[in-house]
């Protein structure tokens, strides 16, 4: 019998991707279809007609190669520019000693919500809905680092948590746009964190290491304690940007500078030879110059960006920088020749592009697809609870029961 189908939707700038995985015993298969992205840039939709005409396009190459029907709902990556992500922490007390329920986690949760909100003001409140709570950890009375606290007993329940919110205008807006696709929008993972997971291995723990996410228009990054993320942001730039310098400085035309970036495109310009010679395309002219220009461009964009990222984790804790462990380098642009050379010059730490959770997928930009399917499965971990959803608590009561086996069988067959 088939076990759980996840139907993931990826709207990135370069590529919108659609995938189904498929559960087989304790694995996951996943098809992959990708289609060149129209209307969209940044992660944001700027044209809904186009848009949805990549998507749709997408979504029948899906339901072309796979042999079971798509699920009608999908989850959907949200790229982290629509995000805000702020640590928090709460506090409940009970009248008595109590033995800690469901109930209990979602009321600390919903204080924890309700604080934040209070504390960033009515904008946030107003533009903002909250779409991950990720518990660094519980404390039932004077214990702490607890992963669940759920059947524990005590008379005060503290969460520390780190809460991602995303803009409420993008929401509706893929939500429509998955509407006039016949599709419901299941839920919103954030693109970084969702990259964290298709990188996880089963003896993954994050430990004062720095996961970063560059694609097509994205710079993301997750800072990570204790397996916990204790911050994201997130930068507006991508391999398109580094496209558009080319363009720039070079003066050349779009395909020129893509020809260019594809053939010698490298980060680290001090291993290229200085002596090679290539042609740039000018219309009907052509100049010679040392292949090295092109790394030199790149190199000093690409240091633009590591230099930016530093401050912010140094503004924000210098114990981030002091600590750093090491990097994790995913997305698109993690292909480029010497990437990491150039990372682990600025970082000073080991920098390293790692491969996906799933090894029949070999191209790191789909960490965040496979990685939607790897946080979905985390959300039934009993041992800790990796974000606290209204739905967790009603599957986890319904698991083992006699509906809930019949409600699987019945949605593996449809
Ligand atoms: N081998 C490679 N060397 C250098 N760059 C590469 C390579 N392969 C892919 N890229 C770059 O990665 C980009 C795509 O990355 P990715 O798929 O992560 O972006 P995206 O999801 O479409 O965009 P975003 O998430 O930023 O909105 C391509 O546009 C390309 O420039
Ligand atoms: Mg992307």
């Amino acid at each position: 019998m088939l076990g759980q189908k996840i139907l993931t939707l990826d709207l990135g700038t370069s590529s919108v991707r659609a995938s189904l995985s498929v559960q087989k015993g304790d694995r996951f298969q996943f098809i992959i279809k990708s289609a060149p992205s129209r209307g969209i840039k940044n992660g944001n939709i700027t044209n809904l007609a186009s848009a949805k005409e990549s998507l749709s396009s997408v979504l029948n190459s899906l339901k072309i190669e796979s042999s079971v029907a798509l699920p009608n709902e999908a989850y959907v990556i949200v790229p982290g520019g629509c995000t805000l992500g702020y640590q928090v922490e709460a506090s409940i007390e009970f009248p008595g000693i109590k033995t800690i329920s469901h109930n209990d986690v979602n009321v600390v949760k919903n204080k924890a919500k309700d604080e934040l909100l209070r504390i960033k003001g009515q904008t946030v409140k107003s533009y903002y809905e909250v779409i991950h709570v990720v518990p660094q950890e519980f404390i039932v009375d004077s214990v702490d680092g607890i992963q669940n606290p759920i059947g524990r007993s005590g008379k005060k329940l503290t969460m520390k948590a780190f809460i991602v919110l995303a803009s409420r205008s993008h929401v509706k807006t893929i939500s429509d746009l998955l509407k006039e696709l016949n599709l419901k929008l299941k839920g919103v993972v954030l693109q970084s964190f969702a990259s964290s997971y298709g990188i996880r291995q089963p003896n993954s723990y994050f430990n004062n290491n720095l996961l970063l996410y560059i694609g097509a228009g994205n710079t993301e990054f997750i800072y990570f304690r204790e397996d916990k993320p204790v911050l994201s942001r997130h930068l507006p730039f991508g391999s398109e940007d580094i496209i558009d310098f080319l363009i720039k400085k070079l003066k050349v035309s779009r395909t020129e500078a893509e020809r260019l970036y594809k053939e010698y495109g490298s980060a680290y310009a001090f291993n290229v030879n200085k002596e090679e010679i290539i042609h740039i395309n000018y219309g009907s002219r052509t100049i010679k110059v040392p292949k090295i220009l092109i790394p030199a461009l790149i190199h000093q964009k690409l240091k633009e960006i590591f230099k930016d990222i530093k401050s912010i984790l140094s503004e924000e804790n210098s114990d981030y920088l002091e600590n750093l462990s090491g990097v994790y380098l995913t997305g698109g642009l993690s292909k480029l020749k010497d990437i990491t050379v150039l990372a682990e010059k600025i970082f000073k730490a080991p920098v390293t592009v790692p491969s996906l959770s799933n090894s029949e997928i070999g191209d790191v930009a789909l960490s965040p697809i496979v990685g939607v399917t790897n946080y979905i499965v985390s959300l039934t971990d009993r041992k800790k609870l990796s974000d606290i959803k209204e739905d967790l608590t009603k599957s986890y009561e319904k698991t083992g029961s006699f509906f809930a086996s019949l409600w699987r069988f019945i949605t593996d067959i449809i």
